[in-house]
C-alpha cells in the first residue's frame, strides 16, 4: 500500500442545518490539527449545497454556498461528499451519482440507509468507494464501525437499546418532572433533537430505522425498515410511568433485535425495564446500545444520541477515516457485510412478559374473571395490583410471565368483549434478558 504524502482532500457538505452546521464548525475548530491526524493531508470543505441560498448563514463564506448539485458532482477536486440533507430524495440520487463519479460518501441519513443501504453499499463497492454512516445510529455514539470492525470476531445474537434521543428526553421529563407529553416534545424540538417531522420520533419510526441498520450489520443479513415491528410512545400516560415505578420498572422506548436461530426478531416498543438495569439510568437525550456477542459477552455503548456537535463528532470521525483511507489508497474496505439471508421471524411466535392496565368495574368476581381468561389462554400471572376504586371503576394492573404474543392477543380479544372490563388501557412489554428458554 503506497502512502500519498501531503494530499489535498476536498469535501462538499450537502446540507447546512443542525448537523451540517455542526460539522462545518467542528472542521473549522480542528483546522490546525487535522493534518496531523490524517497523515499530513490537508482537508477542507470546498462547497456547501443548501436549498435556500438567501438564508443568512453566520460564519460561512457566501462563495462556498451553492444550490447547484451539478457543480459539486462534476468537480474533480471534490473527493468526499458529506450528505446531511436527510430524507430519501434527492439524497439517494445524489449519493448514487457521487459514488458513480468515484467520490466517497459520508452520511447521517438513517431513513435512506434503512431503506436503500444494501443498494448504496453495493454501488460503493462496485466503484471502490467508502460509504460511511456512523451518525445514522446513536448520534455521537460509535456503534457502526465498532460492530463492523472491533466486534467482527463475534457471533452477535442480540443488539438492543435506546436509539432515539427525542423520545428518551420526553420519557425522562415525564418520569422525573411529571411533564406532559406535548410540553416535553416541544422542549425536545427546541433543543434540536427531534426530526423535522417529530412523528417519526414519537411513533418509533426513527428508532425502527436505526434498528434495521443495526440488525443488518450485527447479523450479517439485510433487515429493512418494513421488517421492524414498531410502536411509539404517544399513548404512554403518566399512570403507566407511575405504576411502572411501583413494580420496580422504568419505562423506556427500546429497540430489540435478536438472531434467534429460527430467524431475526426485531422491533421497537415502549418497554418496562428493571430499575436496576443500566439502561434504566440512561436519561435525557442520551442513547445506549447493548450488544451481546459469543466471545465478548455484553458490551454497552452510551452517549449523546442527537444534537449538533455529538452528531458532528460521528460525521467528522467518518470523514477522517475516509481521508486516511485516501492517503493509503485503501478505500472501500468496509463494504456491505450482509452475506447471509436470514428469515424474519413472525412476531406472533415471540415470547415476552407484559404489563396490562385494565379499567374494570368495581364488583366481586372481577379479579377471578380476568385471571380465568388469562389462565385459559396460557397466560400466567407474575404480579397483580388493584388500585382503589373511584366512582365505581377500579384499575387492575397485571404483570404476566413470559407468554407467546399470539396467546396474549387471544386473551385481549376476549377482554374486549367482557362488559366488566371497561377498557384495556395499556399493554406494555417488559424487557427480559434472553435465555435458552425464551
Ligand atoms: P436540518 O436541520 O433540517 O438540515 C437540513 C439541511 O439540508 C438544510 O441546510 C437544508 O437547506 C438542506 N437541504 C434539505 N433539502 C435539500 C435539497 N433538496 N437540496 C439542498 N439542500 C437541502 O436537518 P438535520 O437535523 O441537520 O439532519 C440532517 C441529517 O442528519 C438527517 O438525515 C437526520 O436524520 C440526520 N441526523 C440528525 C441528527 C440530529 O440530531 N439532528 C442526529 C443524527 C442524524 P436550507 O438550510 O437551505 O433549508
Ligand atoms: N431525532 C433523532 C433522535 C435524531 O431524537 O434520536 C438522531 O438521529
Amino acid at each position: 500500500m503506497e502512502k500519498k504524502n501531503g494530499m489535498r482532500i476536498r469535501a462538499a457538505l450537502l446540507g447546512l442545518g443542525t448537523v451540517g452546521g455542526g460539522v462545518y464548525k467542528l472542521i473549522r475548530k480542528r483546522k490546525e490539527e487535522l493534518p496531523q491526524r490524517i497523515h499530513q493531508a490537508d482537508l477542507d470543505i470546498k462547497k456547501i449545497l443548501v436549498k435556500n441560498l438567501a438564508k443568512k448563514r453566520e460564519g460561512v463564506p457566501q462563495e462556498i454556498l451553492t444550490d447547484d448539485w451539478e457543480s459539486i458532482v462534476n468537480d474533480p477536486e471534490i473527493d468526499i461528499v458529506i450528505e446531511l440533507m436527510g430524507g430519501i430524495e434527492p439524497a439517494r440520487t445524489y449519493i448514487r451519482q457521487a459514488l458513480e463519479a468515484g467520490k466517497h460518501v459520508v452520511t447521517a441519513n438513517k431513513d435512506l440507509m434503512a431503506e436503500y443501504g444494501g443498494e448504496l453499499l453495493d454501488l460503493a463497492e462496485l466503484h471502490h468507494c467508502d460509504l460511511m454512516f456512523e451518525a445514522a445510529v446513536g448520534g455521537g455514539i460509535p456503534i457502526i464501525r465498532p460492530l463492523k470492525e472491533c466486534l467482527e470476531g463475534n457471533e452477535i445474537t442480540e443488539v438492543m437499546g435506546i436509539v432515539n434521543g427525542t423520545t428518551n428526553y420526553i420519557l425522562t421529563k415525564m418520569t422525573r418532572e411529571g411533564m406532559d407529553f406535548a410540553d416535553a416534545l416541544k422542549k425536545a424540538q427546541e433543543l434540536g433533537y427531534a426530526e423535522a417531522d417529530p412523528t417519526s420520533d414519537v411513533e418509533g419510526l426513527d428508532a425502527g430505522r436505526k434498528m434495521a441498520i443495526l440488525a443488518s450489520i450485527a447479523f450479517h443479513s439485510r433487515v429493512k425498515f418494513d421488517d421492524v415491528e414498531v410502536k411509539g410512545i404517544t399513548k404512554i400516560t403518566a399512570k403507566d410511568i407511575q405504576y411502572a415505578k411501583e413494580f420496580g420498572y422504568t419505562l423506556k422506548l427500546l429497540g430489540v433485535a435478536r438472531n434467534t436461530g429460527g430467524g431475526i426478531e426485531v422491533g421497537v416498543f415502549p418497554m418496562m425495564i428493571p430499575a436496576s438495569h443500566p439502561l434504566a439510568n440512561v436519561n435525557d437525550s442520551f442513547n445506549a446500545v447493548f450488544v451481546h456477542g459469543d466471545a465478548v459477552d455484553d458490551v454497552m455503548f452510551q452517549g449523546r444520541g442527537a444534537g449538533e456537535f455529538p452528531t458532528a463528532s460521528a460525521v467528522l470521525g467518518d470523514v477522517i477515516a475516509v481521508a486516511r483511507n485516501l492517503v493509503y489508497g485503501c478505500c472501500g474496505r468496509l463494504g456491505c457485510g450482509c452475506y447471509r439471508n436470514l428469515p424474519i421471524r413472525d412476531s406472533g411466535e415471540s415470547k415476552h412478559k407484559y404489563f396490562l392496565r385494565l379499567v374494570v368495574e368495581d364488583r366481586t368476581g372481577i379479579l377471578a374473571g380476568v385471571a380465568g381468561v388469562l389462565g385459559n389462554n396460557g397466560v400466567s400471572i407474575h404480579q397483580v395490583l388493584q388500585k382503589p376504586a373511584v366512582n365505581g371503576v377500579a384499575e387492575l394492573v397485571v404483570v404476566t410471565d413470559q407468554v407467546e404474543n399470539r396467546h396474549l392477543n387471544d386473551a385481549l380479544v376476549i377482554f374486549e368483549q367482557m362488559s366488566m372490563i371497561r377498557e384495556v388501557a395499556s399493554v406494555i412489554r417488559v424487557y427480559t434478558v434472553k435465555t435458552q428458554e425464551n
